[in-house]
């Protein structure tokens, strides 16, 4: 072992102690302290013939890693403004493992630790479902209720080449598993009811960055938004896709789609008001939750630095059909009664444990 081998590892491990101590000190102020300890990772290119030579003999991967797959692999975001690093990278075949988990609470709770293969056969499953289905309606105590038909292909810019397609097998891989593969949407009628977007989204539109004031009703008519109600937070959204249009087109005005938190454990840990970027994670992972995607699909260059559609949420209790048969029953995700995802649950623990969707407030 060289000299410099040794220094790192007493280094790395006095990393994580320091890391534990302050974890354990700050906690007390809601302060969260992590650390990134990777393997080997190549320092210049004067060490590749040493990384070429030893690297099948001594590293389990099979090869030194490199400084781009510490940064990317831990990133949650990679969006429009870095869109070349993205690129890049999945042109070496670097995967996107998008680290969901962003708080202590969250990395170590029910949604963090559940089977990561098993939340993966069921995004696929739901997936196959719409794979093969023609309409969908989603409809909410708070007035929702929309009608459309499923499109041909997922959203453009998705990753995936069909819904029943496993996460865990592209290039954007979030951990923890949070929503089934995103619907996409044509010939869609009636009314959206919406009560929050994404808080990074939020601050761009100029909108709460958690709640709206007032909920914004979204009318559509043959899949296009046409009229927007409610308080400043409808002068707003409606503002903003405006000042897109010139940019992407008429596409601006489409209902891109839907999708669903499939994670039973999902749960808000965090103030919204004091931490919404972390507490959003409920909502939107969680098996209760459905928001649609309004707006256009990625597919046109644009300046926005984010996606040209909002990721808009309806709050608890929503009912969606799919060819009429209800996927969630007011809030309640009912693949997780059927009698093959309990099979499939088995193979992982107590299907009972598993698959009981907690309440969205710890
Ligand atoms: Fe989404």
């Amino acid at each position: 072992m060289r000299f410099i081998d040794v220094v790192m590892r007493r280094h790395k491990e006095g990393l994580v102690g320091m890391t534990y101590t302050l974890a354990n000190y700050l906690a007390r102020y809601n302060i969260t302290v992590n650390c990134v300890v990777p393997g080997r990772i190549m320092e210049s290119p004067s060490e590749l013939d040493f990384a070429r030579e030893k690297q099948s003999l001594i590293l389990p991967l099979g090869r030194i890693g490199s400084t781009a797959e510490v940064v990317i692999s831990n990133t949650k975001r990679i969006m429009r403004p870095q869109k070349a690093i993205r690129e890049a990278m999945f042109k070496k075949g670097i995967r996107w493992v998008r680290n969901m988990a962003t708080t202590a609470q969250q990395l170590s709770s029910e949604r963090a630790r559940f089977p990561f293969q098993l939340s993966d056969e069921i995004i696929k499953r739901v997936g196959k479902r719409m794979d093969g289905a023609t309409t969908w309606r989603i409809t909410h105590p708070n007035g929702t209720d929309v009608l459309g038909k499923i499109g041909d292909v997922p959203t453009p810019g998705s990753g995936i080449k069909r819904y029943g397609e496993r996460r865990g097998e592209g290039n954007n891989r979030p951990f923890p598993q949070g929503c089934h593969n995103p619907v996409s949407s044509k010939e869609a009628n009636g009314v959206f009811v919406l009560e929050h977007t994404l808080p990074m989204q939020a601050k761009y539109v100029g909108v709460p960055l958690t709640r709206f004031d007032k909920p914004v009703k979204v009318f559509v008519e043959n899949n296009r938004m046409v009229r927007f109600e409610g308080g400043l937070e409808a002068k707003r959204l409606r503002r903003f896709y405006e000042s897109l249009a010139p940019q992407v087109g008429d596409d601006v005005w489409s209902v891109c789609g839907f999708h669903a938190g499939i994670s039973p454990k999902a749960r808000v840990y965090e103030s919204r008001e004091r931490f919404p970027e972390a507490w959003v994670e409920g909502p939107h992972n969680s098996s209760r939750m459905v928001h649609c995607h309004l707006g256009a699909p990625t597919t046109r260059e644009h300046d926005y630095p984010f996606m040209t559609h909002l990721s808009c949420f309806l709050g608890e209790g929503a009912t969606v059909y799919i060819d009429g048969e209800k996927l969630y029953d007011e809030g309640h995700f009912t693949f997780l009664d059927d009698p093959e995802t309990r099979k499939l649950a088995a193979q992982y623990g107590d299907p009972d444990t598993l698959l009981s969707e907690v309440t969205l407030q710890a």
